[in-house]
């Protein structure tokens, strides 16, 4: 990940999105199914990012390395046929299609604050379910300690893995008890609609108290395991990406201060925001880490 300390304008003017219309049809019925909306206990009041902002300035290496490559590319990506390999500590392992996969899971919206290991920021309001209800479903076994997540490798649609930025697949995990945390989702929409290809559709990961890269997107393998799994970012610069990547404006990147952040959209005029603690979480999740020196396991 690079930083940019001078804030262009171009950083923050939103890429018009472009949705396909068949994909909406496609995707929709399915993943959309009477979302309960309203007032989660766990949504923030923050005024939601634009739709267009969300989506046209991204992460998503597999898609280039510019913050508008995602939505200039990632509409190749066919997330139809989609299946999920369910392996490890589990009482139901296979290989699933994505539909009968998450058939039953109560979707939601969530409108959760998202921080950037990059300091950056935005508001989505997430669709989606709680990891928890998937890995109850799937019946996870005793002696399994942490979930790992792997994102499709196809580099014939995501031109990105035929460079080695990243090692390929992208990887992530989380703790067994950080997965089954109320606030954890698998996100499958956005705004109402399905997921945006440069979201991570069909499925991605959102554990909103953690740095960005933990999110990941367009996920085809889960694995429960009793060792900690791999993440490519902490495997590429362990020094600067931890495995816990826990929001803490306390413990600095090597490189730049997490003390603060600057809001997308906010407007050349607003300045930056203070970041907090657990991204705002605090009161939901530092009792998961209680005992732990956050700035050892970063
Ligand atoms: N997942 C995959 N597969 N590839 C990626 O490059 N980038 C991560 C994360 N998930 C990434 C990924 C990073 S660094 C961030 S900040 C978030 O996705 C960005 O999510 P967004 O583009 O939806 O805001």
């Amino acid at each position: 990940m690079t930083y940019k300390p001078t804030l262009r304008w171009s950083d923050v003017t939103p890429h018009t999105m472009f949705l396909n219309r068949r994909q909406i049809m496609a995707a929709g019925a399915a993943l959309l199914a009477s979302p309960a909306l309203g007032n989660s206990p766990y949504s923030t009041d923050e005024t939601p990012n634009t739709r267009e902002e969300i989506s046209g300035y991204n992460n998503y290496y597999e898609f280039g390395l510019g913050k508008e490559d995602p939505a200039a590319n990632a509409s190749m990506l066919q997330t139809k046929p989609w299946t999920v390999k369910v392996d490890g500590m589990v009482d139901k392992p296979g290989i699933y299609d994505l539909d009968e996969l998450i058939s039953g899971m109560p979707i939601e919206e969530r409108i959760y604050r998202f921080r950037c290991v990059e300091a950056w920021s935005m508001i989505i309001p997430w669709q989606g379910f709680q990891l928890s209800a998937l890995l109850d479903k799937l019946g996870v076994q005793p002696g399994a300690k942490y979930v790992g997540f792997e994102t499709l490798l196809r580099p014939e649609e995501m031109p990105g893995q035929k460079m080695g930025t990243l090692d390929w697949p992208y990887v992530e995990g989380l703790r067994l008890d950080e997965a089954m945390h109320p606030l954890t989702l698998i996100a499958t929409g956005l705004y109402g609609q399905p997921l945006p290809n440069q979201n991570g559709a069909p499925i991605r990961l959102v554990v909103p108290w953690k740095y960005g890269f933990k999110n990941i997107k367009a996920i085809v393998r889960i694995t429960l395991t009793d060792t900690q799994p791999p993440c490519t970012w902490n495997q590429i610069a362990p020094q600067e990406y931890g495995f816990y990547a826990n929001v803490n404006p306390q413990v600095d990147h090597p490189r730049w201060s997490q003390a603060s952040e600057r809001r997308i959209g906010a407007g050349l005029l607003a300045g930056r925001q203070d970041t907090l603690m657990f991204n705002g979480y605090a009161d939901e999740v530092a009792s998961l880490y209680s005992g732990m020196d956050l700035a050892a396991d970063y």
